[in-house]
């Protein structure tokens, strides 16, 4: 059975306008789940802008997080979700595509990636996604009107050692605002001198590694595409410290 094919009619118009900009292109990510439920296939479309700005393209981190979503797919139904640092948001497109109820959000002084976010939506038939503009360490008034969130994702938040802290302040924000969420964040080690587990510490939160390999992310390829190719990440579920 095919879960949710990309065909959309609706988007046809701006995909086409898409195909013909010389300053996007259209990669295409196709989820499937061989061992479990042969033939059930999740395909979405992500415009990238050739920019070689951070939140123009899809990075090595998102195709690993969105594989996450994509396994966990059941759990997500239904829930609200929120990406912090979208970008070209292939993970919560998954998970909307899924069935989730999605907002999705980057700096709010990068309008460009915002519109990424809506762009993105948009090319997979996603109407009623709310993009909020959310910088890291700030609290938005968006932010206090959000419905209560369950998963929170993450993928490739942690690229600049001097955001870390701010990165974990917005998290900690949002896990004691909603005390049973969890956030799902996919890490890219790029040195051995970057750490959060000081900052983890500091803000008790409790944080257990997911190995690649429990949900077939540990490969080169994935989704039909060569992301991750051969960089080191790391899946990670963040949680408020209990007890
Ligand atoms: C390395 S890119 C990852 C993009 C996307 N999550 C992915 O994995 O493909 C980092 C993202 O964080 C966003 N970002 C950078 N600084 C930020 C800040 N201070 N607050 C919120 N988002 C920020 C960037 O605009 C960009 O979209």
């Amino acid at each position: 059975m095919e879960l949710c094919k990309f065909t959309g009619k609706l988007n046809f118009k701006m995909q086409q306008s898409i195909a013909e900009d010389p300053n996007f292109v259209r990669k295409v990510f196709t989820f499937e789940d061989k061992k479990k439920n042969p033939g059930e296939t999740l395909t979405v479309s992500i415009p990238e802008v050739l920019d070689p700005q951070y939140g123009m393209y899809v990075w090595p981190c998102a195709v690993v997080l969105a594989q996450f979503v994509w396994k966990h797919r059941e759990e997500l139904s239904g829930k609200t979700v929120l990406e912090i640092g979208a970008g070209v948001s292939l993970p919560g497109v998954v998970a909307a595509r899924c069935g989730a109820r999605l907002f999705l959000s980057d700096s709010s002084e990068k309008p460009s990636c915002l519109q990424n976010c809506r762009r993105s939506c948009e090319a997979n038939g996603l109407s009623g996604v709310e993009v909020l503009g959310l910088s890291w360490g700030e609290v938005p008034p968006d932010l206090l009107l959000l419905p209560e969130l369950e998963v929170i994702l993450g993928s490739d938040v942690f690229y600049d050692p001097e955001d870390f802290e701010d990165v974990l302040v917005t998290i900690v924000f949002l896990l004691r605002k909603n005390p049973r969420a969890r956030f799902w964040t996919t890490y890219q080690v790029r040195s051995a001198d970057w750490s959060i587990e000081v900052l983890l510490r500091r803000w008790e939160l409790d944080c257990i590694q997911v190995p690649l390999d429990q949900f077939d992310a540990d490969k080169p390829e994935l989704a039909a595409s060569s992301l991750p190719g051969r960089h080191t990440i790391q899946m990670m579920i963040i949680t408020k410290k209990h007890g």
